[in-house]
């Protein structure tokens, strides 16, 4: 006979298996919900990474472009100062600026944070800073206002001759430069340091002011507190301070003994009325307006006076060398590398001897890249003494 109670049991253990496994199914189904869901999600994200990836290298594109134009106005203005040229180069910095606004209202609507490639969110990152295009145009306009009003300051600036005082057209290139490199007076030195710092640095401090504060106003717009975090933040590193003073730190032993054996020779050489015996050595002494590199001074400090001297310069001209000869030697090294040589629109363009038409131009040495490529230029003025 059937076992009434037997099958009880069974039909309850039954009962429960049913329910065990109706849970499961249930929680199998939920939970396949939720896997379909995710897979649903990761698709999504993986698309929304494709589309933000075919955006940049959109956006690169045309930012290129935009550099470019920007550039070309610069270059115009810097190596030819005139009223219209900085005209052209403000009226192309406004409307890139708007411009990358508008693109950057676009980058901002991109859900960056969470792409998986590290390439990709860096260039988002850095194209969700929009830096001085951030300002509102009146104050960006004010910005580059500045900016060229102390680079003309600079680039037109100009002094007497401590020698010949009725002769007033010492300009920094090559005058003001060849004074520090060549003059062993230390009161011909004074005198063109306090009256270059006169005629180039004064006249910008107002400006400078202005160029600061315009600074800060973007570096706020930019998420910064101050143009200082800003610009430490190129770096894309959280400690850059610390690790630019543990580098201060291993050096420091060994500038703190050049500098006292240059003061001392420094002291020896122009007396200890002009150089002190401890403390800063006069930025006017040694042989560059910008106390920038001391090779001007080697001709007396030079550890081993009577070893005989390198003087290429000698070579230099006996080997009839020329600006652009001193160029190609240059590039020789690096193809000597199996580095690829400069392109032909460098030699084309690029200023590598002070132009004699009496304009007014950025004398500094820069390299410039037009962002197309195939246009790399140098504004450099090289000569021997
Ligand atoms: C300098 O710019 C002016 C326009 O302001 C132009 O007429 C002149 O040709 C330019 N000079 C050179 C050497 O490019
Ligand atoms: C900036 O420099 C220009 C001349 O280059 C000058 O006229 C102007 O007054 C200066 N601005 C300030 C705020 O000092
Ligand atoms: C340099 O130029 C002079 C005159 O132009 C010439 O006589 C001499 O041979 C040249 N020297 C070299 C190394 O090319
Ligand atoms: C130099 O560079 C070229 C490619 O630019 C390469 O094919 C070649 O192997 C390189 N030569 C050496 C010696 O590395």
């Amino acid at each position: 006979m059937p076992c009434g109670y037997c099958s009880e049991t069974a039909k309850k253990v039954l009962f429960m298996m049913l329910k065990i496994l109706g849970e499961l199914a249930l929680v199998g189904a939920i939970a396949s919900v939720f896997i379909v869901a995710a897979q649903g999600r990761a698709a999504e994200r993986a698309a929304e990474e494709a589309a933000g990836r075919e955006y940049m290298w959109k956006l690169n594109e045309l930012t290129s472009n935009l550099l470019n134009r920007k550039t070309i106005a610069s270059w115009n203005y810097e190596s030819n100062i005139t009223e219209h040229n900085e005209q052209i180069q403000m009226q192309v910095f406004l409307e890139v600026a708007e411009e990358q606004k508008e693109y950057w209202k676009e980058t901002m609507t991109y859900l960056w944070r969470e792409f998986e490639d590290e390439d990709l969110k860096r260039m988002f990152k850095k194209y969700s800073q929009l830096g001085t295009a951030a300002l509102p145009e009146d104050l960006n306009q004010r910005l580059i206002q500045a900016v060229n009003n102390m680079q003309a300051t600079y680039a037109k600036a100009t002094i007497c001759d401590f020698k010949e005082r009725s002769k007033c057209d010492l300009h920094v290139e090559p005058d003001v430069t060849n004074v520090f490199a060549q003059s062993q007076d230390a009161e011909e030195l004074k005198y063109t340091w306090v009256e270059w710092h006169k005629a180039a640095g004064a006249p910008s401090r107002g400006n400078f002011t202005e160029y600061v504060q315009m600074n800060n106003e973007a570096a706020k717009l930019n998420g910064y507190d101050t143009a200082a975090e800003w610009w430490l933040s190129e770096y894309e590193q959280d400690d850059s301070e610390d690790q630019f003073l543990a580098l201060w730190q291993q050096v420091k032993p060994l500038y703190q003994q050049i500098h006292a054996y240059v003061r001392r020779h420094l002291r020896l050489k122009y007396g200890d009325s002009v150089v002190p015996a401890k403390g800063p050595i006069p930025a006017h002494l040694l042989g560059n307006i910008w106390a920038q590199t001391w090779g001007g001074v080697e001709k007396f400090t030079r550890p081993y006076p009577d070893k005989p001297d390198v003087d290429i310069t000698a070579a230099l001209i006996s080997q009839n060398y020329t600006a652009l000869k001193m160029f190609k030697t240059a590039e020789e090294f690096f193809t000597s590398l199996n580095l690829s040589g400069m392109p032909d629109l460098f030699w084309e363009r690029s200023i590598i001897e002070k132009p004699d038409d009496g304009r007014d131009m950025v004398c500094h040495a820069s390299a410039w890249d037009f962002y197309d490529g195939e246009d790399f230029r140098q504004a450099l003025f090289i000569s021997y003494l």
